[in-house]
């Protein structure tokens, strides 16, 4: 049996903003590109997910959590505030995990998470990008998301160099 539990935040505390850092600086430091640069220090991490708390404080985002015996260890996000003309639609964003809670499944029950957050909010394509051949590409082609193609140079690793990007849709209103 799995050792964490994923649930669905609709309000974000400080202890929880605190634990979503440590899981981002974790990723971060363990060579994850996933929009910042290293070293991120905690007050960027906290500030960044504060904007994501405020952002789930307007309906503009789910957010999933998973947690274990030491606190917070996974997360993923749907962006939901898209262009009126996409109501149906949401983006995969941050999906992290700490390096203490990997390779057991949980990047996998994430994104179920995920996939039922969006179909309770009414969204049936669902779109993301990931590292071309990363272990986050393999996890989403693993469970059937399909490619669009890939991105060349798209974005640098927390401690430089180019990395490709692959973009990824899944439709789940089927
Ligand atoms: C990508 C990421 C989210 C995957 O999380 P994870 O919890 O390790 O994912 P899973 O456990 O579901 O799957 C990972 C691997 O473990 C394997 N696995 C799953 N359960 C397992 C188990 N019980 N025993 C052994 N292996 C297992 C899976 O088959 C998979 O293998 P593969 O990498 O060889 O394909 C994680 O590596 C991460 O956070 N990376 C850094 C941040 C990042 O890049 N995020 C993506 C942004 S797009």
């Amino acid at each position: 049996m799995p050792e964490w539990s994923v649930r669905r935040l609709h309000t974000v505390d400080d202890t929880q903003v605190d634990g979503l850092a440590g899981i981002l600086i974790d990723c971060v430091e363990g060579g994850a590109s996933v929009s910042f640069m290293h070293p991120l220090t905690r007050d960027r991490a906290v500030a960044f997910w504060r904007r994501v708390a405020q952002g789930v404080a307007d309906g503009q985002r789910a957010l999933l959590v998973a947690e274990d015996e030491q606190g917070l260890c996974g997360t993923v996000q749907l962006v939901l505030d898209l262009p009126e003309n996409q109501p149906h639609r949401a983006d995969v964003t941050k999906m992290l995990v700490h390096r203490r809670a990997r390779r057991q499944g949980l990047g996998a029950a994430l994104m179920r998470a995920a996939e039922d957050a969006a179909r309770d909010c009414g969204r049936t394509l669902l779109v993301l990008d990931a590292v071309t051949h990363g272990d986050a590409a393999r996890l989403y082609e693993r469970l059937g998301w399909v490619r669009v193609g890939d991105i060349p140079d798209y974005a640098l690793f927390p401690r430089g160099g180019l990395c490709s990007t692959t973009v990824y849709y899944r439709d789940i209103g089927r």
